[in-house]
């Protein structure tokens, strides 16, 4: 037998999403066959991928570092046990991403956990779990904390999260650190939190936290934000006194098939040399940069059809199942599963959900295709099956781990039965 020609796939920013004999695979395993097993829509994971990206950005940071993988970007209990498994601890936003932990049967202990808003009970969760830190986004967290602390016998490890008015350069929703945004304190009231905190005795303040936003593309925001928490942590002893950390956030951006990913050696270079300086260790919260080049969406096509000069592709995955396009607006790179020969032509690729909102991409080009073929949206890792919803009661999609040869089922499709489960089950 002639080996398969193997080539990289255009537009997956991952090796182990790439062609052979012009088809796509995922390590060794053809999404064709993945399609006719599990069905479509369905979420198809590289765990290299995930393993040699956290593996790349851990090097990068240095031994000492803390790689805290948001749970938010992908949750699936398999990912994160997978990404404990290469040594990440956990960047978490609410109590429910605490009981995944617990579910996936992992230490809570390298965890760190904001959240601009918390609830009482996550306060009270989170300090009987034990994590490694706290992250106070708000004054009015501190009493609750303290309280929980003092219940749990147990003095609450505190990282200051910051607001550094800083502009990340990225989708206004997703841009974090600016004065205007809601999370964090702002640079000229943190001095009073930072005294509220060293005048508890529950509390004890380890250092820093910003996030900037998600999908930078450069150093000069990372360098910035450090910049003004250093002038900040100079402005009084109580401000430096005890602090070990610094948790510089996630955000590191992926290409989406154009432009250039951040480079995340670049953001340890220039952070690192400062942070030793003053002993801080460097924290870091990743989710897109571990998740998002690691996963794709596979769609069936269902028809086209041409109206008022446009020509839609109509597949069956829909925003429910990836919101990304519909939100921001995004550009996930489209493939086609098997090479064609055809024409290509400019398409807007549609899902069935009743909104014209619903694209997964618009003026796309893409070879002609016909009902049953498959196309896979690429860097769909992060953010992808994490915001997946019921919409159009639609069941959320099956997804599965691809490991060399082998294909794990970690996470079924929905059934209707699950969807209604918790609907007035009483009603006559
Ligand atoms: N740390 C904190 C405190 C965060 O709020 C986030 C993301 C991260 C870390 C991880 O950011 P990453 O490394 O993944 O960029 N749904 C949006 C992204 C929202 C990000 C929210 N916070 C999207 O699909 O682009």
């Amino acid at each position: 037998m002639t080996p398969a020609v193997q080539k990289p796939c255009p537009g997956a920013g991952s090796p182990s999403f790439h062609l052979r004999d012009g088809e796509l695979w995922c390590e060794d395993i053809a999404i064709r066959g993945l399609a006719a097993r599990f069905g479509t829509p369905l979420y198809v994971y590289s765990a290299t991928t995930l393993a040699s990206r956290l593996a790349e950005v851990r090097a990068a940071f240095g031994p000492e570092a803390h790689v805290c993988y948001a749970v938010k970007a992908n949750s699936n209990l398999s990912i994160l046990r997978r990404l404990h498994a290469g040594g990440a601890g956990f960047d978490l936003v609410s109590g429910g991403e605490l009981r995944r932990l617990q579910a996936a049967g992992l230490p809570t202990s390298g965890a760190v956990f904001a959240g601009v808003a918390k609830e009482h009970w996550e306060i009270e969760a989170a300090v009987a779990a034990g994590i490694m830190f706290f992250n106070v986004e708000s004054a009015h967290e501190l009493p609750l904390l303290a309280a929980a602390g003092q219940a749990a016998r147990k003095r609450v490890r505190v990282l200051l999260r910051l607001n550094p008015d800083v502009d990340a350069a990225t989708h206004a929703y997703i841009s974090t650190a600016k004065k205007d945004n809601k999370f964090g304190v702002a640079l000229d009231r943190a001095g009073a939190v930072v005294e509220a905190i060293a005048r508890e005795p529950w509390l004890e303040l380890c250092g820093y936290h910003v996030h900037l936003g998600s999908q930078l593309r450069t150093v000069g925001p990372y360098a910035a934000a450090l910049d003004r928490v250093l002038e900040f942590a100079d402005g009084a002893a109580v401000r430096r006194d005890g602090v070990t950390h610094y948790d510089l956030g996630g955000g590191f951006g992926i290409a989406y098939g154009a432009g250039e990913p951040l480079e995340v050696a670049a953001v340890a270079k220039c952070l690192l040399p400062r942070l030793r300086e003053r002993r801080w260790v460097p924290v870091v919260e990743p989710g897109r940069y571990l998740a998002g080049d690691a996963g794709v969406l596979v769609t069936a096509v269902l028809g086209e059809k041409n109206q008022g000069g446009t020509d839609f592709l109509l597949v069956d995955a829909a925003m429910n199942d990836l919101l990304r396009p519909a939100l921001y607006r995004a550009e996930h790179p489209i493939v086609p599963v098997r090479a064609t020969a055809a024409e290509r032509r400019v398409v807007d690729v549609v899902g069935p959900v009743c909104e014209t909102g619903d694209f997964l991409a618009q003026k796309r080009e893409l070879p002609r295709c016909e009902r049953g073929d498959l196309l896979a949206v690429l860097g769909a890792g992060a953010y992808g099956a994490s915001m997946a919803s019921n919409y159009n009661t639609r069941r959320r999609p099956a997804e599965v781990l691809v490991e060399g040869a082998a294909v794990r089922l970690v996470r079924t499709r929905e059934t209707f039965e699950q969807m209604f489960a918790n609907e007035d089950p009483d009603e006559d």
